[in-house]
């Protein structure tokens, strides 16, 4: 018997993924997808989507072949929602697209999401329910920590560091040698040149931290 996909998302990128998934040839995988889960049951409404929502993931019980993917941006649902999961005992499936390319000596995580046309050059670490959207680049000797999300056309050269729950948005560019503490968040179009601290959002070329309007008492 197949194993069981289950999708934990249905939002724009579940949807996208699901639209990946479809191009992976049957005779490459030992599952098929399931379905959904969402705390949205309509989540789907209004789109052309046959594939069910099956539940809520917070208050699923996982089967004996259900395997499981993250397919939600935001870093800290993503973490908190695999972690409730794997202490049910959930197993998490990786999902590459076939044109993304992993090279040689690169560890990938568990539960991670390879979109079309990922890269990911040589000697990469790469940890658990990490996605890399269309495009995302990740170069020679580079650290990718858990959760992260590296939003479509993201660059991470070589020998960069992300930490745990690391947002990169799109096209954002992380330079050599350069580290992201963890959950820290880095806007699109954002030009990372040495470090940013944790929990942390930087905007801008070069990279900077928002700097919010001073609270009157
Ligand atoms: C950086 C980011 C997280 C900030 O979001 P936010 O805290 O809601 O900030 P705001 O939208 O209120 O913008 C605050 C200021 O930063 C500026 N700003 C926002 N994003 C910026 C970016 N990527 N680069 C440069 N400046 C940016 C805004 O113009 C605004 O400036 P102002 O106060 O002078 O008008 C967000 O803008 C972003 O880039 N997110 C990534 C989205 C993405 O790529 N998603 C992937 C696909 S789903």
């Amino acid at each position: 018997m197949k194993n069981r996909l289950m999708i934990i998302g249905a939002g724009g990128f579940g949807r996208e993924v699901l639209g990946w998934i479809e191009q992976i040839p049957e005779a490459c995988r030992d599952w098929s997808v399931a379905g959904f889960l969402d705390s949205n049951p309509k989540a789907l409404s209004g789109f052309n989507v046959v594939v069910p929502i099956l539940g809520d993931p917070w208050h699923y019980t996982p089967s004996e072949h259900d395997v499981f993917v993250c397919a939600i941006g935001n870093t800290r649902t993503k973490l908190d929602l695999c972690a409730h999961l794997l202490s049910k005992g959930a197993r998490f499936q990786d999902i590459v697209h076939p044109t993304a390319i992993v090279g040689p000596s690169c560890h990938i995580g568990r539960g991670c999401i390879l979109c079309p046309g990922a890269v990911v050059t040589t000697n990469v670490r790469i940890g658990d329910f990490v996605i890399l959207n269309v495009h995302a680049t990740v170069g020679h000797d580079a650290e990718i920590g858990d959760g992260c999300t590296l939003s479509g056309h993201v660059d991470v050269t070589g020998g960069a560091r992300l930490g745990r729950g690391v947002f990169l948005g799109s096209h954002a560019c992380v330079l050599p040698l350069a580290e992201v503490g963890d959950f820290s968040i880095v806007g699109a179009g954002s030009v990372v040149l040495k470090r940013v601290r944790p929990n942390t959002t930087v905007m801008g070329v070069p990279a900077q931290k928002i700097m919010l309007p001073r609270q009157t008492p």
